[in-house]
């Protein structure tokens, strides 16, 4: 995805803080970052390159999803919101392209996975009804803000990530947050139900499970370790073991199953506040970073 112009984004980085969802320009210089800069582990290190590979063509589709119904939305508050929730993506997009790119330059094929999920997710706007491709994106969505939840929570998994890479999915997971009620109100003004909203969980999760692992497997090929269950097993006991990051967001994930449910109901206030001051306050580690996209931002402390 190329660089949103600067007009477009001011506009949006406007509207966007108005609704307390401001865009923030970044641009993060990788170069520095080693290549296991997950705990020093190739399967902890490439889960989270398979999750990047999802995110560039990923976060285009959520964008088109709601973007088609930003017409009929009269709210000014959630014509604002939709402004900012529109801007934090097409930034993440934008930066997650770099960080593939850094993955890239290891050998991963991240950019057979980009087309890939490109193939399919063309073909899902292609031939799914519009209501249903925002609710796909009302369904990731909800996944995006429990795992950055989750991930801003991790004091453990911050002290195992190199600075150079740690940054970005902080500043990522922040945002998901900030916008994570967005494509659901939009959903709900536009007359999306109940039904439509945990049948498609249901059908999403199904496929996001079978992709990600997929994505998953053909990284690890190329180091090598596809079937090295000896080698890996720290890293699926990490992610997918007791106590680990998947097992730890399925209580969350089947909140959006009660019938009124509402992503606000998870109240991530306090903890937007933390990082904001820690991120972007007068002592943020990417405060200069924001406010002039280029500088290369300080180590994690
Ligand atoms: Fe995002
Ligand atoms: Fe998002």
């Amino acid at each position: 995805m190329t660089a949103t112009t600067a007009s477009p984004l001011s506009s949006r980085q406007t509207a966007g803080a108005r609704a307390n969802i401001p865009p923030r320009r970044m641009n993060f210089d990788f170069t520095g970052g080693v290549r296991f800069g997950y705990a020093g582990d190739a399967y902890m290190t490439t889960f989270w390159g398979a999750f990047s590979a999802l995110f560039p063509k990923g976060e285009s589709f959520f964008v088109e999803s709601v973007r088609h119904y930003r017409n009929r939305i009269t709210d000014p508050l959630l014509k604002a919101q939709i402004s900012g929730f529109i801007g934090q993506e097409a930034m993440h997009s934008k930066e997650h392209v770099a960080l593939n790119a850094w993955f890239q330059s290891y050998g991963y094929p991240m950019d057979k996975l980009d087309r890939d999920i490109g193939y399919l997710l063309g073909f899902l706007q292609k031939t799914m009804p519009h209501k249903r491709q925002l609710a796909v994106t009302v369904c990731l969505e909800h996944y995006t803000a429990i795992i950055a939840e989750y991930c801003l929570k991790a004091d453990h998994m911050h002290r195992m990530t190199d600075p150079h890479l740690l940054q970005i999915w902080l500043w990522h997971a922040l945002e998901e947050n900030e916008h994570k009620t967005v494509a659901f109100d939009v959903y709900e003004q536009v007359g999306g139900g109940y039904a439509l909203r945990t049948f498609t969980m249901m059908s999403t999760t199904a496929t996001l499970a079978l992709i990600f692992l997929w994505f998953h497997a053909r990284l690890l090929a190329h180091d090598g370790r596809l079937f090295s269950l000896r080698k890996n097993w720290p890293g699926i006991k990490h992610f997918w073991g007791r106590g680990g990051m998947i097992p730890s967001i399925v209580p969350q994930l089947l909140d959006f199953f009660k019938p009124g449910f509402h992503p606000s109901q998870h109240d991530t206030e306090a903890l937007l506040e933390e990082w904001r001051e820690k991120l972007f306050g007068s002592q943020g580690i990417l405060k200069e970073q924001w406010q002039k996209p280029g500088i290369v931002s300080k180590p994690m402390p």
